[in-house]
């Protein structure tokens, strides 16, 4: 059978949206009927008009997906695939942690539990996180979770001390400055682009920092013809299907690894996303009260990134 014939006729027969995050496979990127960062994939899963969303990505996405369209079927090709990020967060713990600075608000990453977001004030992606942050008075107290990279970026950039959650992106977090000495001796005139879940030492060598979707908008308008690119190898197709004549180094997490895909992105494939297209499941289940009290800090996200004209 082929799959990808497929999925695009019980696309079509059954009205459903296909989302997907620029780290899936380029196949499925190409049948999607939105490709996007976090950010703009929150704001597609919020407008969408449709009975069934399928969500190849991870976890947390397709949660925040079924939040913010409650009314809406969201299926997930394989619910395995989960963030390294997000579970980094165990409730519990990160409840505790919470209690000891209890004159702190908590911004939260979107890359977090849906349970996480219900102990947290603002959720802020990777696109508007220095914005988030800013909009809030210098002197506010704040909890920053679950990445410490990123976290750390952001008191680097806008001079805040915010406590940060001990938490990683496992792929992000062993890319290796190593590698990118040698790269950039070997190609002198290539930028680097990294994703700010990378590690402090990367993201000094970085000649541009931002999301998914800042990296490719950053490499469509340089005028640079070469990128080493520090994130994982999904992020590739786009750019290059962007800038066809332009050249792309993805950065390894080893000397001896030029692989650094996302795991869990990777567990979605044509064929689970055709079961998942054709039986509508697996499906992404929340109680009501867990959807009415995790979507607000995502919705004072899209309403602050609305008014300083991010979306
Ligand atoms: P973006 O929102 O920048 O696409 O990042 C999501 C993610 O999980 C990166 O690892
Ligand atoms: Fe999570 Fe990292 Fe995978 Fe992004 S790349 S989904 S942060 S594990």
């Amino acid at each position: 059978m082929n799959f990808t014939e497929e999925v695009i006729k019980y696309k079509t027969k059954k009205n459903a949206v296909i989302l997907a995050h620029y780290y899936q496979v380029p196949e499925i990127q190409d049948i999607a009927d939105y490709v996007g960062d976090s950010l703009g994939l929150s704001q597609r899963a919020k407008e969408v008009k449709t009975n069934l969303i399928v969500f190849a990505g991870v976890h947390f996405m397709a949660e925040t997906a079924k939040m913010l369209s409650p009314e809406t079927k969201v299926v997930l090709p394989d619910l395995e695939a989960r963030c390294s990020l997000a579970e980094s967060c165990p409730l519990d713990k990160f409840v505790e942690f919470k209690a000891k600075y209890s004159d702190h608000i908590v911004i939260s990453y979107i890359n977090t539990t849906a349970a996480i977001k219900t102990e947290t004030d603002v959720v802020c992606t990777s696109g508007n996180a220095i914005q988030i942050v800013e909009s809030f008075p210098k002197d506010q107290k704040i909890i920053f979770a679950p990445d410490k990279n990123l976290g750390g970026y952001i008191n680097s950039v806008t001079g805040r001390n915010m406590v940060l959650w001990d938490g990683i992106c496992e792929v992000h977090d062993i890319l290796s400055t190593e590698a990118i000495f040698k790269m950039k001796t070997e190609n002198p005139d290539a930028m680097l682009v990294a994703h700010p879940e990378c590690n402090a030492p990367v993201l000094e060598l970085a000649d541009y920092i931002g999301s998914t979707t800042g990296m490719l908008k950053y490499t469509e308008k340089s005028e640079a013809e070469k990128f080493i690119v520090a994130s994982e190898t999904g992020i590739l197709h786009q750019m290059k299907l962007s800038s066809p004549a332009k050249q792309f180094l993805v950065v390894p997490s080893d000397e001896n690894c030029s692989c650094n895909d996302c795991p869990y992105m990777k567990l979605n494939t044509m064929e689970k996303l055709y079961f998942a297209l054709r039986d509508e499941k697996p499906e992404i289940v929340l109680d009501d009260d867990i959807i009415e009290k995790a979507k607000k800090p995502i919705e004072r996200m899209l309403d602050i990134s609305k008014r300083l004209n991010l979306i």
